[in-house]
């Protein structure tokens, strides 16, 4: 072959390959909660980088990623975020990358957050996804797919973590910050308290020597369809072949991880897991969106 028809060959090659090749796959990131998420993004070693890593999105509004084929990592939100005046540096009281910025440029989550974990065109072409709260919990997170296919197994449904996690938290695993000792965040036991047990390391590195706590039952008991802790995988795994995924925070009528009354808090958990589409809100849910209002108009000034 001439060096021309090599050349040529190998421009089809590459066309067919790209035509026909591994699906892309596209996230849509919704922000249902009452207050504004940054979601931050980070890709794992070795995988295609994305066109971000971080971005602001407010209250109703969402917003498409397009995913490289064989995408691997995770997806979190970032809450309470401001940029310093002095500074000009921006950082967030949960989920924070430490970026300094509202792009993650490579680094991940400050526990405790929600985690969307990925690994696209996995182990035979499957798309492998799980919402994880092995490093804590920040905001409800739900994980659905759209148009993919489901394997043998059939699980190409929707997972995550819908309830308000953050008032109802126990007391040694909670995270407050002035003026919102409703809690921000839900730390894991393995992050509250380092022990080996609870963080499966050590003599407690493997299936059959990590259990599940009364922590981690705490968690699992509210999103039984998310990971609770670092063996969770036989409930905790889906599988879908060339789908979408849409992922929603707070995607219930949401509560402010600033200003959620107790009660309302723990109705939220009291309800279960993602399935119950017959919630409505409390009259204090009204009182709930006025004070995050109020508490946005004090973070401008
Ligand atoms: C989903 O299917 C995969 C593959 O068969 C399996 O490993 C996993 O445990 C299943 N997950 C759930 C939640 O049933």
């Amino acid at each position: 072959m001439t060096s021309l028809g090599l050349a040529v060959a190998l421009f089809f090659h590459v066309l067919i390959l790209s035509v026909t090749g591994a699906y892309s796959a596209t996230f849509t990131i919704v922000n249902k909660c009452s207050f504004k998420v940054w979601p931050g993004i980070l890709s794992s070693a070795g995988t295609a980088p994305l066109p971000t890593t971080g971005f602001a999105l407010d209250p109703g509004a969402s917003s498409s990623v397009a995913i490289p084929a064989s995408w691997s990592g995770r997806l979190w939100g970032r809450t309470l975020c401001s940029e310093d005046p002095a500074t000009g540096k921006f950082a967030c009281l949960t989920g924070d990358c430490g970026s300094s910025g509202l792009e993650c440029s490579g680094s991940g989550a400050a526990p405790p957050a929600t985690l969307a974990e990925f690994t696209l065109d996995g182990a035979g072409g499957l798309d492998f996804y799980d919402v994880s709260l092995v490093d804590g919990y920040n905001l409800p997170m739900l994980v659905v797919p759209q148009g993919g296919a489901s394997s043998g197994a059939g699980n190409c449904t929707a997972t995550g973590c819908a309830a308000d996690l953050n008032a109802a938290c126990p007391q040694e695993l909670k995270v407050t910050s002035a003026g919102s000792e409703g809690g921000v965040a839900c730390k894991s036991a393995c992050d509250a308290f380092g022990d080996p047990q609870y963080c499966c390391s050590g003599a407690y590195g493997s299936p059959n020597t990590c259990r599940p706590s009364q922590y981690s039952e705490f968690f699992k008991s509210a999103c039984p369809k998310a990971y609770s802790y670092a063996y969770d995988d036989g409930t905790s795994t889906f599988t879908c072949a060339s789908a979408d995924y849409e992922i929603t925070f707070c995607p219930r009528p949401s509560t402010s991880v600033k200003a959620a009354g107790e009660q309302y808090g723990v109705a939220a958990v009291a309800s279960g897991g993602i399935a119950s589409s017959s919630w409505t809100p409390p009259p204090s849910a009204v009182a709930v969106v006025v004070s995050a209002t109020v508490w946005q108009l004090r973070q401008l000034f």
